[in-house]
């Protein structure tokens, strides 16, 4: 038998639930796992792993570099306990933006609402935790109740912050954040949605309609006659001017889905679409379990995305793909940034200077569509 057979049958509710809080675990720059990543991670994806904490730490973190730091989230890290590697992050401004599935910013909100996820194990009959009310990713278990009081929250909240018309998701996290930090002021150490609105770091996703925070926003205008909705155009926009305003640009990918792409796709944006030749990324991590060869964008690496002028082709030595769990790499990885020479930079509160960097990219958009044309669509030059 390759597994334990599926659930104890009798056990009870308690029983279930009975395993230990999961809580946001915090990085403290453990000496220790320095020396292990420097020391003991030498080859295959652990010699992988220590080449993205090197280029994090000594590359992109330097003030020299002024790198400005995209991090995409996909797969189930809040509801893993990864937040706080994500408070940290933001706190000590090493990340700038950050663009999230849906699912980890509504998991977020348990925490920041003060309910418990439990450790527990993934094999477990789900007729019988379904009978129980009880929800189940993988062996994080939780009762029915805190997706339900969760859902609440959001419905108040929308009714309470009078949100009108077509918005940015970057402008709903951070009026959602903002409702959480007055609701609950001691949540900014357990809340990413929470921490973001004060560090002033926007939160994208890439996919509003996908997760219980968007599927409350649908709620809101058929039952209350809501106006308010999520515009992706703002967001594909005020990415595209971050980039823009960056130096260098570098992403800390963690998993891959629509994050990934809605941040690689900031650089063809620019050239494709707006005819402004920024050239790509300068510096590319990503930590994935999917495979490039079956062809979909969340396996893909950076030399495939040299090709669509994602990356910057003289920089392939600067980007790495680390073939883990995120929910083990992130958090040594976390814990190097932060034991690190570099291991503050001043926070750039991107949130507040949205519009000036849109309307930056408004400016040389117009300029590059009203200058004449001297060259064949083929030879554009995408780079810098
Ligand atoms: N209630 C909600 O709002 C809602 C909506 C969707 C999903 N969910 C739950 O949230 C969880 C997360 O969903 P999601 O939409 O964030 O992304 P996902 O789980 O669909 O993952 C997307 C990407 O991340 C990669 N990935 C996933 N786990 C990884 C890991 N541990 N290490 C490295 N790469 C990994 C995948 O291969 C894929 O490329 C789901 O498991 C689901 O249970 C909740």
């Amino acid at each position: 038998m390759p597994h334990r057979a599926p659930g104890a049958p009798g056990r009870s509710r308690q029983q279930i639930l009975s395993g230990k809080p999961i809580r946001y675990y915090r990085p403290k720059g453990s000496p220790d796992i320095r020396y292990l990543i420097d020391e003991g991670f030498q080859a295959f994806n652990a010699g992988r792993l220590s080449e993205a904490c090197h280029i994090f730490a000594d590359k992109m973190l330097t003030p020299e570099r002024d790198t400005t730091i995209g991090l995409t989230v996909a797969g189930a890290l809040t509801p893993a306990g990864l937040g706080g590697c994500i408070i940290e992050l933001m706190d000590r401004g090493l990340i700038d933006f950050v663009i999230s599935t849906g699912a980890n910013l509504y998991h977020d909100l348990h925490y920041a609402l003060n309910f418990t996820l439990h450790r527990g194990t993934p094999f477990l009959d789900d007729v019988e935790l379904y009978e129980e009310g009880i929800i189940r990713i993988y062996d994080v278990l939780f009762p029915a109740t805190v997706l339900l009081e969760t859902d609440k929250y959001i419905r108040e909240f929308l009714v309470r912050a009078k949100l009108e018309g077509a918005m940015s998701t970057s402008e709903l996290h951070y009026r959602l954040g903002q409702d959480l930090l007055q609701h609950n002021p001691a949540c900014v150490e357990y809340s990413v949605v929470a921490k973001a609105a004060e560090c002033g770091v926007p939160i994208y996703t890439s996919s509003p309609g996908d997760s219980s925070i968007g599927m409350n926003i649908a709620y809101h205008e058929l039952m209350n006659g809501g106006t308010f909705m999520i515009d992706p155009n703002k967001d594909v926009n005020e990415v595209c001017a971050i980039i823009l305003n960056g130096k260098h640009n570098g992403c800390v990918i963690l998993g891959g889905g629509s994050p990934k792409n809605f941040y690689l796709q900031g650089q063809p944006t620019l050239w494709e679409v707006y005819g402004i030749p920024k050239g790509g990324n300068d510096f590319f991590i990503q930590f994935t379990t999917d495979q490039a060869v079956f062809g979909g964008l969340s396996g893909a690496t950076p030399s495939e995305a040299v090709s669509w002028g994602k990356v910057n082709p003289g920089v392939l030595p600067d980007t790495v793909v680390a073939y883990c769990d995120s929910t083990i790499a992130f958090p040594l990885f976390c814990e190097y940034a932060v034991g690190s020479t570099h291991s503050r930079r001043p926070r750039r509160e991107l949130v507040h200077k949205r519009d000036a960097l849109v309307a930056d990219l408004v400016r040389q958009a117009r300029a590059a569509r009203d200058k004449p044309v001297d060259k064949e669509p083929a030879e554009i030059d995408r780079h810098r």
